[in-house]
């Protein structure tokens, strides 16, 4: 199976300190790193390593660090042919604090605002070659939306990891094949009238909420909710564990594993990344995970 990843690239500056500052705060810290991120390029990165085919939809500034962005893709695995570099526009980046395995992400868009809605219509007969589509929330809503309708016409595996949080219409939201927000971003969209079990009920095998040490619940019709724990290592930087998940549930989906299957599968990999600094940088390759698998 193919899969198609239609997000953002950003290049992560990151910067460590014992803690993440509070409101106001000023502390002191002590390095900054620069590694290659964005919730599109990095779950299109988990999923290359764990061997799956994929193609990334994006666009970066015409700059050098779209290049080293691009190279690094190429570096995964990922087929980047359809990458667009845009002239007098900037390569997105995201400000990262990162502190006691905790952090904070500001991200500033640049040409991740120009995946736009003709950027997909250009790229149209590309993306529907594959079997499964990745979609999260860090281009234009617009483009998301017409990119679930053009998708879900096609009778295409859509799966939405809505990051950051934002609402979306019901008839999309029926549109979709797996949603995987963590709590926060679940309350964005359906509010906190109602519980994540209820939710998850709502939408069997199709709504996967992450709730960060927890682990990551989706409901099976006639067994209720299943949670599965996330793994106990220890945690260098959660940065990207969350794509990490994303990725490796998308691959187990196209490997035709069942959801609980594919989760279990996901949260061990999820555990291994968030080992390493950086969100590309703890991804598993498929060894890995298969190895924790049969212990
Ligand atoms: O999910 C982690 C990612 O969020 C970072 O790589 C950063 O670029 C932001 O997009
Ligand atoms: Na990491």
């Amino acid at each position: 199976m193919k899969i198609a990843v239609v997000g953002s690239m950003n290049m992560d500056m990151i910067v460590h300190a014992d803690r993440i500052p509070l409101r106001g705060e000023t502390i002191k810290g002590s390095q900054i790193e620069y590694q290659p991120g964005g919730k599109g390029a990095n779950q299109a990165a988990a999923m290359a390593k764990l061997g799956a085919q994929v193609t990334m939809f994006g666009c970066v500034g015409a700059d050098s660090v779209g290049n080293e962005l691009i190279e690094n893709m190429e570096r995964c695995g990922v087929n980047t042919a359809s990458i667009k570099r845009l002239e007098g526009v900037p390569t997105g980046q995201a400000i990262i604090t990162v502190g006691e395995g905790d952090n904070t992400i500001v991200i500033i868009a640049g040409a991740n605002n120009c995946v736009s809605v003709g950027y997909v219509e250009e790229n149209r007969e590309k993306i529907l070659e594959a079997d499964i589509i990745v979609l999260q929330n860090e281009i234009p809503e617009e483009t998301v939306e017409y990119a679930i309708r053009l998708c879900h016409e096609h009778q295409k595996t859509i799966v939405w990891n809505p990051a950051p949080a934002r609402e979306l219409d019901g008839e999309l939201l029926d549109m979709i094949t797996y949603m995987t927000p963590n709590e926060h971003e679940a309350r964005v969209i359906w509010g906190d009238g109602e519980s994540v079990e209820s939710l998850l009920e709502r939408y069997p095998r199709k709504l996967i909420v992450t709730q960060g040490e927890k682990g990551v619940s989706v409901h099976i019709e006639g067994k209720g909710m299943i949670t599965i724990p996330a793994m106990k290592v220890e945690v260098v930087d959660t940065t990207g564990a969350g794509d990490t998940l994303n990725g490796a549930f998308c691959v187990g989906i196209s490997r035709n594993m069942e959801e609980t299957e594919a989760l279990r599968f996901a949260n061990v990999a999820a555990g291994l990344s968030v080992q390493k600094c950086g969100a590309q940088a703890g991804m598993p390759g498929m060894e890995e995970v298969e190895q924790i698998l049969q212990r």
